[in-house]
C-alpha cells in the first residue's frame, strides 16, 4: 500500500491551563491516535491575544499543512488567521469565532442555545420570580457574547427574573473570585449566580461560602466537565444546581482536518449538541465519562511505556553495535 502522507497540523490554543482545554487536547489526541502520520504542533497563548497573534505567525513560518485555531478574542485574532488562509493553508476555527470567513470549517457548541437553556432553567428554578448575578466570560470572545445574548433573550420571557449585576469574570476563577469579594453586597441580594463557565461559578461559590451565603444562592455553570474536579462532580456534590455540556470539538476538529487533508468536503459549520446536566442525570453521565477518563489515562500510560521501551531498545542496540564493531 501507498504510505500515507505525513502532515503537520498547527494548533493555536488561546490557553492550555484549564480543564476544559486539557479535555479538548485529550479529545484531539484520541482522534490523532488513528493518524500516526500527523504531527501536531501545539502553541499555548496563555490567555494573551498578542502572544497568540505571534504564535499563529510562527506556526505559519515553521510550515504547516493546516491550522486549527481557538481564538482568545474573536476580532483581534482575525487578521492573523486571514493571512494564513489567504496563503492557501486550510483553517479550522474551533469554539471561539473569528470575525471573517477565512476558514474551511467552524466547529463549536451552540452558545446562544446554551444561554437560552440556562435562562429557561433559571426561570423555572425561580418559578418566574427572583434575582440573578451573571458572571460573564471574556467580553471579546464569541461564546461570552452569545451565551449572554441567549440567556437575556430567554429571561425576557420571564420578566419577574432580573439580572441585578453583571460581573466580568473573563473565564477565570480567580478573576470571578476577586469580583465576588468586591460585590458581596450584591450577592446578598441574589437568588442565582449564573456563570458562563464552571470555574467562575466555583470561584464565586467559594466566596459566598466564606460569607455564609452559599445556602441561599443556587449556582449554575457551563461546560459539564469530567473528572474529580470537573463540573459534573460539582453537580454531584450539590455545589452547582445545574450545568450545561459544552463539547470541546477536539475529536471533530481532527476528523475535519483529516477530511480536508484528504481533499474531501467539510461543512462550513459543525454545531455540536449541548444538554442540561442536573441531579436527575448527573450520576449516569459521570459514570460514563469516568470510564472514558480512565481509558484515556491507560492509553497515555501505555504510550509512555512504549516510548520508554523503544528508547531502551535503541540505546541497547547502539551499545551492542559499539561492542561488536569497536
Ligand atoms: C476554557 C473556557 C471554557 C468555556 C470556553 C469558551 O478556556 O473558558 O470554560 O466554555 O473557554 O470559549
Amino acid at each position: 500500500t501507498k504510505p500515507k502522507a505525513a502532515y503537520r497540523i498547527g494548533f493555536s490554543q488561546c490557553t492550555g491551563a484549564d480543564l476544559w482545554r486539557q479535555t479538548m487536547l485529550n479529545d484531539m489526541k484520541r482522534a490523532l491516535a488513528l493518524h500516526p502520520e500527523y504531527t501536531l504542533l501545539y502553541k499555548d497563548a496563555g490567555n494573551s491575544t498578542a502572544r497568540q497573534l505571534r504564535q499563529i505567525e510562527q506556526l505559519a513560518a515553521e510550515g504547516i499543512d493546516l491550522l486549527i485555531v481557538s481564538p482568545n478574542e474573536s476580532a483581534p485574532i482575525t487578521k492573523a488567521v486571514d493571512a494564513v488562509f489567504k496563503k492557501g493553508t486550510p483553517v479550522i476555527v474551533l469554539d471561539r469565532r473569528i470575525t471573517s470567513t477565512s476558514y474551511n470549517t467552524f466547529i463549536s457548541g451552540d452558545n446562544v442555545e446554551i444561554g437560552r437553556l440556562a435562562g429557561r432553567f433559571v426561570g423555572s428554578l425561580l418559578k418566574g420570580q427572583g434575582t440573578v448575578v451573571e458572571v460573564t466570560g471574556l467580553a471579546g470572545s464569541s461564546p461570552a457574547q452569545e451565551r449572554r445574548q441567549g440567556f437575556r433573550e430567554q429571561l425576557a420571557r420571564t420578566p419577574g427574573v432580573r439580572v441585578i449585576r453583571e460581573l466580568d469574570g473573563q473565564w477565570e476563577r480567580d478573576t470571578a473570585r476577586h469580583l465576588a469579594e468586591r460585590e458581596k453586597q450584591v450577592l446578598q441580594q441574589a437568588d442565582v449566580v449564573f456563570a458562563h463557565n464552571e470555574v467562575m461559578a466555583l470561584g464565586v461559590q467559594q466566596v459566598c461560602k466564606k460569607y455564609g451565603l452559599d445556602r441561599q444562592i443556587r449556582f449554575v455553570g457551563i461546560d459539564g466537565l469530567p473528572g474529580p474536579v470537573g463540573g459534573m462532580q460539582l453537580v454531584l456534590d450539590g455545589i452547582l444546581t445545574a450545568t450545561f455540556l459544552y463539547p470541546t470539538g477536539g475529536e471533530e476538529a481532527i476528523e475535519a482536518a483529516a477530511r480536508i487533508l484528504n481533499g474531501k468536503a467539510v461543512p462550513r459549520e459543525t454545531i455540536l449538541k449541548s444538554f442540561q446536566i442536573d441531579a436527575s442525570n448527573v450520576q449516569a453521565l459521570k459514570a460514563q465519562s469516568d470510564r472514558l477518563y480512565t481509558q484515556q489515562r491507560d492509553i497515555e500510560r501505555q504510550t509512555r511505556r512504549i516510548q520508554q521501551l523503544t528508547e531502551t531498545y535503541s540505546s541497547q542496540r547502539n551499545r551492542l553495535y559499539i561492542t561488536l564493531f569497536s
